[in-house]
């Protein structure tokens, strides 16, 4: 079977690639064309990741890259090459994406939900009808904040929290309409938000909780005079609700900020190299003769992360005392102001609803199950690697990676 993957340079893609090439000798990688050297990119990412050296020497011969651009028709490709590349899959995943969560919907479209149209032309095209693996979200849930999120849902009743929810909702869409007009099945995967404990790095991808950590840092220092203090006390355990009244310093004499947010509030995170396994595996189990429609797997966590922990990660990371409050401040100082400017990623505090994933737990079993995901371990994958920001006293070090089942 030889199969294709969109994305390979992104964080969870690099990951799906690592997990494919165990079972594939060859893989396609439809890199994005303009964005640098995708061989090298990929070997460093990998190298960096923890692949073995003979492993990364194998990869010239193992990996054919096609420089493509989603948002062109055929991919950017020639009518030739696009058809030439179709005929020789007999399997797309497709997990390229822009996942920039304050993005605007019309850029947002024409990567997320236009790609996603070309990619289905190519599976279209293919002379051996390749199947596709569609990598969504389980955020395209959208601003439904409370209750239980099934596999089969897929509606905007609740409307979305940001433009990047939509997106990926409407590629969702067109994966149904592509699999009605085709009679060709689909398998869309909607992982929930993914992490890893490996030390940020230039030459990685980045990760959502870095984005958000960089936000935080950026109000900070945009408002802030004085040089933070990354030393001071440490707040490893969530310890109640308002610590304080508005406008006074935090502990450590940290500026204090109060944004909406639940107490009892919890996201569901999980570790991108279980995700890639999860959703590898299921794309490896016979589908039944009469398939032909798409198929939803949520692809998440069994425990969720309380916000409270999340809150107190963003502490260690970012010299700020965060208190989570039920409704926005009326006199909200400069940097409450500057952080209120990204609503679509700080709605998410508010988050208490919960994703089913009943058909892949019965589907995989203890294959599906992960180990919990601690403060720890969302720690060690955004401290930098020189340790430049010291571990607050009396936090003990981080523990090895648990591996999942
Ligand atoms: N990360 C998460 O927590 C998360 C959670 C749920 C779902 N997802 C979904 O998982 C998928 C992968 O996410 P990720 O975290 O790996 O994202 P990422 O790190 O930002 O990677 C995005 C990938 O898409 C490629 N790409 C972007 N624009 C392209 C274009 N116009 N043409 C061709 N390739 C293009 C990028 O190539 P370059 O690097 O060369 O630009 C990169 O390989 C996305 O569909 C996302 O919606 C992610």
């Amino acid at each position: 079977m030889h199969v294709a993957l969109t994305g390979a340079t992104g964080f969870l893609g690099l990951r799906l690639l690592r997990r494919l090439l165990d079972t594939h000798t060859w893989v396609t990688v439809l890199a994005h064309a303009g964005s640098g050297d995708a061989l090298h990119r990929i070997t460093r990412s990998l190298e960096l990741t923890g692949a073995p050296r003979a492993f990364l020497a194998g990869l010239p011969e193992r990996l054919r890259v096609v420089e493509t651009d989603l948002a062109l028709p055929r991919l950017g490709l020639s009518a030739r090459a696009f058809r030439e590349l179709a005929d020789s899959l007999n399997a797309i995943w497709h997990s390229a994406g822009s996942i920039h969560l304050e993005g605007d919907l019309p850029e947002l479209r024409r990567t997320n939900v236009e790609g996603t149209r070309h990619v289905l032309e190519l599976a279209a095209a293919g002379r051996a009808e390749p199947v596709v693996r569609h990598v969504s979200t389980a955020f395209v849930a959208g601003a439904r904040r409370t209750g239980v999120v099934y596999e089969d849902e897929l509606d905007d009743g609740a409307g979305f929290e940001n433009a990047y929810e939509q997106s990926k909702y409407e590629a969702e869409l067109l994966v149904h309409a592509w699999s009605r007009e085709h009679g060709r099945p689909a398998l869309v995967l909607r992982p929930s938000i993914l992490v890893t404990d490996v030390p940020p790095h230039p030459e990685l991808p980045s990760h959502p909780l870095q984005v958000v950590e960089r936000i935080l840092r950026d109000a900070r220092r945009a408002t802030v005079a004085a040089p933070p203090t990354v030393t001071s006390p440490p707040t490893g355990a969530p310890d109640g609700p308002s610590r304080g009244t508005p406008g006074s310093p935090g502990p450590g004499g940290r500026p204090r900020v109060r944004t909406v947010g639940h107490q009892r509030g919890r996201l569901n995170l999980l570790p991108v190299e279980h995700a890639a396994d999860v959703m590898v595996r299921l794309s490896e189990l016979p589908s039944s003769p009469s398939s032909r429609g798409v198929e939803t797997y949520h692809v998440v966590h069994d425990r969720d992360v309380p916000v409270p922990t999340v809150v107190a990660l963003l502490e260690r990371l970012v010299p700020l005392s965060i208190d989570l409050v039920d409704a926005k401040p009326q006199d909200p100082s400069a940097l409450e102001a500057m952080i209120d400017f990204y609503p679509g990623i700080t709605a998410y505090l508010t988050h208490r609803r919960r994703f089913d994933d009943t058909r892949v737990r019965t589907l995989l079993g203890p294959a599906a199950v992960c180990a919990p995901v601690g403060l720890d371990r969302l720690w060690s994958g955004l401290a930098p690697r020189s340790g430049a920001i010291p571990r607050p006293p009396g936090t003990p070090s981080a523990p090895a990676p648990t591996p999942c089942a």
